[in-house]
């Protein structure tokens, strides 16, 4: 049912736990299944002068899919500019993980959402 790359992410997922002071913080839910994801923020500037994520975390209480989407986001956003990040859609950590079965799409787009409202909510808190 699963690809390799999603069990991969599954059974070793990336970036997992809360970061220590993060600078911002995403916190989303599924109602529908019940699955929520949180992803942690440390951004530094790099030489140019732009916001990046130099640090992310993730904690998700979920499906196999939550877990394995979480971990790919974070891989995707680690080191992107701020912009960058929010560009990331469902379907690049879809074909990241190599396929995602139709009922788990929207594991995916949790994930994405996760990461957004996390960035939302630094951009929030610098005004
Ligand atoms: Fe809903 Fe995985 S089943 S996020």
């Amino acid at each position: 049912m699963y690809s390799k790359e999603v069990m991969d992410h599954f059974q070793s997922p990336r970036n997992l736990g809360a970061i220590d002071s993060p600078d911002a913080v995403g916190n989303v839910g599924n109602p529908v299944c019940g699955d929520m994801m949180k992803i942690y923020l440390k951004i530094a500037l790099n030489e140019e002068g732009k916001e990046v994520i130099e640090k992310i975390g993730f904690e998700t209480l979920g499906c196999v899919a939550a877990i394995a989407t979480s971990s790919m986001v974070t891989e995707l956003a680690e080191g992107k500019t701020l912009d960058e990040a929010m560009k990331i859609e469902f379907k690049d950590v879809e074909k990241a993980l190599g396929s995602l079965p139709p009922i788990k799409v929207h594991c995916a787009d949790l994930s994405v959402r996760a990461l957004r409202k996390a960035i939302e909510d630094y951009r929030a808190k610098r005004g």
